[in-house]
């Protein structure tokens, strides 16, 4: 007997949401939760590469977030910096390749030089691309990707015309992550707040109960079931979709 198929989202993002409430039902400072956070996000990142995804693309910080207090963004960078530094070699040793989008210039010099020196150690690994969001914005993403298009066109090498759907992604800080498949989001908050806005044209939504601290293999594998289940039609009918 043949082996069922299993169709697995191929670029799964996930929105991690409910480190400071975690903490806050504990009586800790919220720190914790984020400390918590970080935990999760490992243990995810090798569920994902057993599981058998081939991107995964975690939103650590938006640009939104340079708005907390300076004590918990300093809190978020040293969390970020140990990640990097406690995680090179399962990296490195699992055939992971880690990226960043993002306004990088904007994270403290001693991360950004890290997390350069682990992306560029890990370029030619090919099992997992394990893509980090940092100061990164999807409307920002889309404004930097329309400058380029303005800056060619002043320039006279493109004309209105030649401006399409291709060119523009091909523009993106996101452009070699491809198309979201699947998007989790944590905590029960339901909204996509400014993640992927243009790779997740067409990603499955799906919204978890668990708070990000709390989120563990099993409810990926959720996630993973509840997509399976999904009919994607990318415009058609059900009926040419089945046919
Ligand atoms: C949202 O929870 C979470 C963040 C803004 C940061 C996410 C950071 C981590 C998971 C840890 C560090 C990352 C890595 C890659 C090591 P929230 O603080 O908004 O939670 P709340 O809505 O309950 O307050």
């Amino acid at each position: 007997m043949s082996e069922p198929v299993v169709i697995l989202p191929r670029h799964v993002g996930v929105i991690m949401d409910g480190n400071g409430r975690w903490a806050q039902a504990r009586g800790l400072p919220r720190i914790e939760g984020h400390r918590q956070g970080a935990a999760a996000v490992r243990a995810t990142v090798r569920a994902a590469r057993q599981i058998g995804v081939r991107v995964l693309t975690l939103f650590a910080f938006s640009e939104q977030n340079w708005r907390r207090p300076p004590g918990e963004i300093g809190a978020l960078m040293e969390l970020l910096l140990r990640y990097v530094i406690d995680e090179r070699a399962e990296i490195l040793d699992n055939d992971i390749r880690l990226v960043a989008i993002g306004e990088l210039g904007r994270l403290p010099p001693r991360v950004r030089g890290a997390l350069d020196e682990l992306c560029a150690a890990s370029a030619k690994n090919r099992t997992m691309t394990l893509c980090l969001a940092l100061s990164y914005g999807g409307r920002e993403d889309l404004v930097q990707a329309a400058r380029q298009i303005a800056e060619r066109a002043t320039r006279g090498e493109i004309r209105p015309d030649d401006v399409s759907a291709a060119l523009l992604e091909s523009m993106l800080l996101s452009r070699e992550l491809g198309d979201l498949d699947l998007l989790i989001r944590t905590s029960g908050e339901r909204r996509i707040s400014n993640f992927l806005l243009w790779p997740a044209a067409y990603a499955e939504l799906y919204f978890s109960e668990a708070l990000w601290p709390d989120f563990g293999r099993a409810d990926l594998e959720a996630a993973i079931d509840d997509y399976r289940g999904r009919q994607r039609r990318f415009g058609r009918t059900a009926e040419q979709v089945e046919s």
